[in-house]
């Protein structure tokens, strides 16, 4: 990754604010600095769209401490924003990942609420809507993103009335009945609400944020609008409305179509032991996931004799996440008991039945793992989109394998011709994975064309073209 200084005083037109930069930055003991993508569907959906063009990027280096100066990586303009220990504590792992990410995702554990994560927040946003107020240039797009800044947007209108703000959630939004928990759930809504275009993965979340605005704060919506009463007694108008998010579908089967991939891939089903039947699942290590779940199922086929390694075998990749979060710890300690004990059972002296990777890999080895993939296990008990669902049927070039897709990810309501499940019934995905694996190879075939005809024609550009032109067609401020 190529890395040069930016000039210190340049502004854009169009700026990104993000929490994460879509670089991590790690220093070894020595003290070397070293940088690696950073995890998440929101860095895969929105670097595929910014490289090679001439917007800023906004966003915290991931460790702790000074900011590094600003620098261009791949073509883009990044802008970091320094954290320290303390503010990571309450505004990333308190209020973002423990309050908030729980609150937004059906509440599969329970968030937390610290009035000093809120401070921490509040602080953090501030810094984010500074530096992007620094660097937008006269009338430029600011495009937000994401439930860790909601309250830049208001923030920001407030230091740069010229500006064009959009935000989108990347993740769901939650029913009022959930959001209504939230002890500030008027400083987040009214955060929001200092956009002119808020953007959602599904109509469904957008009519949940607008019957927020209505319930909690009495406010007027018409259509997908709400009116804003300004400190000044005007009017404003502001669009929520839904805009599915995708991936860079040309760019990733491209990658899968090469040679080299392919290759890849055989070795793989080699490595495994050449199974008749190889599933996978891939994750950040996320209670939202349904891995227990998924895992739960397998383990119960294997009892039952349904599937039996060597000849079939699991392969579940598990990215680390929010290692410091306790809830993460806990997911992490039940995945590893789980696979352990179904390897205990079930296993054979060099043939597992689960191969588990708790590691991040480069894309090229995560194309040729979905092409080696008979069945992919997609089984979130809640998920905005789920971009590894898109990125499955984008590598079956070869119209060859399965996706196995749970009802409660934004992804369903695209890929209907998944085999669609509910995580929450084990006895149901149980059959669902069987089905998958047995259905006619011809009638799977039609299934998989299906839907990637649907992920190559709404493709993560049209996604940024589709949410930037609703953006600067937003209502005119009176
Ligand atoms: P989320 O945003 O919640 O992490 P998504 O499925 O939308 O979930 O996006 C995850 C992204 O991270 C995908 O682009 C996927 O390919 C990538 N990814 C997941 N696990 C790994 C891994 N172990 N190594 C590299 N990339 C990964
Ligand atoms: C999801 C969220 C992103 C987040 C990513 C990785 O995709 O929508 O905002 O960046 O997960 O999580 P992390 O906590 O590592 O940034």
């Amino acid at each position: 990754m190529t890395i040069e200084p930016t000039p210190d005083q340049a502004t854009y037109d169009l700026v990104v604010v993000a929490n994460r930069l879509p670089v991590d930055r790690t220093t070894d003991a020595e003290g070397n600095e070293t940088w690696q993508q950073s995890p998440g569907g929101l860095v895969t959906a929105m670097q595929s769209v910014m490289t090679g063009g001439d917007g800023a990027w906004v966003g915290w280096s991931g460790d702790p401490g000074e900011a590094p100066e600003p620098f261009d990586a791949d073509g883009l303009h990044l802008h970091a924003v320094g954290l320290t220990r303390q503010e990571i504590e309450d505004h990333y792992e308190g209020m973002s990942n423990d309050t908030l990410w729980p609150l937004y995702h059906d509440v599969i554990v329970p968030p937390r609420f610290r009035r000093r994560w809120f401070d921490g927040y509040r602080t953090v946003n501030r810094r984010f809507a500074q530096a992007a107020a620094r660097l937008a240039a006269p009338g430029a797009t600011v495009w937000v993103h994401d439930y860790q800044l909601q309250l830049v947007p208001a923030m920001l209108r407030a230091l740069r009335p010229d500006v064009r703000i959009g935000w989108f959630n990347h993740i769901p939004f939650p029913p009022v009945e959930l959001f209504a928990q939230l002890p500030w759930r008027r400083a987040i809504i009214e955060g929001l609400l200092g956009a002119d275009l808020l953007g959602f993965q599904r109509r469904a979340d957008a009519e949940n944020f607008l019957r927020v605005c209505r319930r909690l704060l009495a406010l007027q919506t018409r259509g997908d609008t709400v009116t804003v009463r300004n400190h000044d007694g005007g009017e404003r108008v502001v669009r929520a409305t839904s805009f599915p998010i995708s991936i860079d579908s040309a760019g990733l089967e491209e990658l899968a179509r090469r040679p080299e991939t392919l290759e890849r891939a055989r070795q793989i089903r080699r490595d495994l032991g050449d199974p008749d039947i190889v599933l996978l699942g891939v994750d950040r290590l996320d209670y939202t996931k349904g891995i227990r779940h998924r895992l739960k199922a397998y383990e119960e086929l294997l009892a039952d004799g349904v599937l039996a390694p060597p000849k079939a075998v699991l392969v579940q990749v598990a990215t680390p996440s929010r290692e410091r979060v306790q809830a993460y710890q806990q997911l992490r300690e039940q995945v590893e008991v789980t696979v352990g004990r179904a390897n205990g059972d079930y296993g054979q002296l060099g043939q597992p039945a689960i191969h588990y990777l708790h590691q991040s890999f480069p894309r090229e080895e995560m194309a040729a793992m979905f092409l080696a993939a008979d069945v992919m296990l997609v089984t979130p008990l809640r998920d905005g989109m789920n971009l590894v669902a898109k990125e499955y049927v984008t590598c079956r070039y070869d119209q060859g394998g399965a996706l196995v897709l749970s009802e409660f990810t934004g992804a369903s309501g695209e890929l209907d011709r998944a085999f669609i499940c509910n995580p929450h019934d084990i006895d149901g995905l149980k059959l669902t994975i069987r089905e998958a694996i047995d259905t006619d190879p011809r009638e799977k075939s039609r299934r998989m064309r299906t839907m990637r005809r649907r992920v190559r024609e709404y493709d993560v550009q049209r996604w940024a073209d589709h949410f930037l032109q609703a953006l600067a067609a937003a209502p005119e401020r009176p």
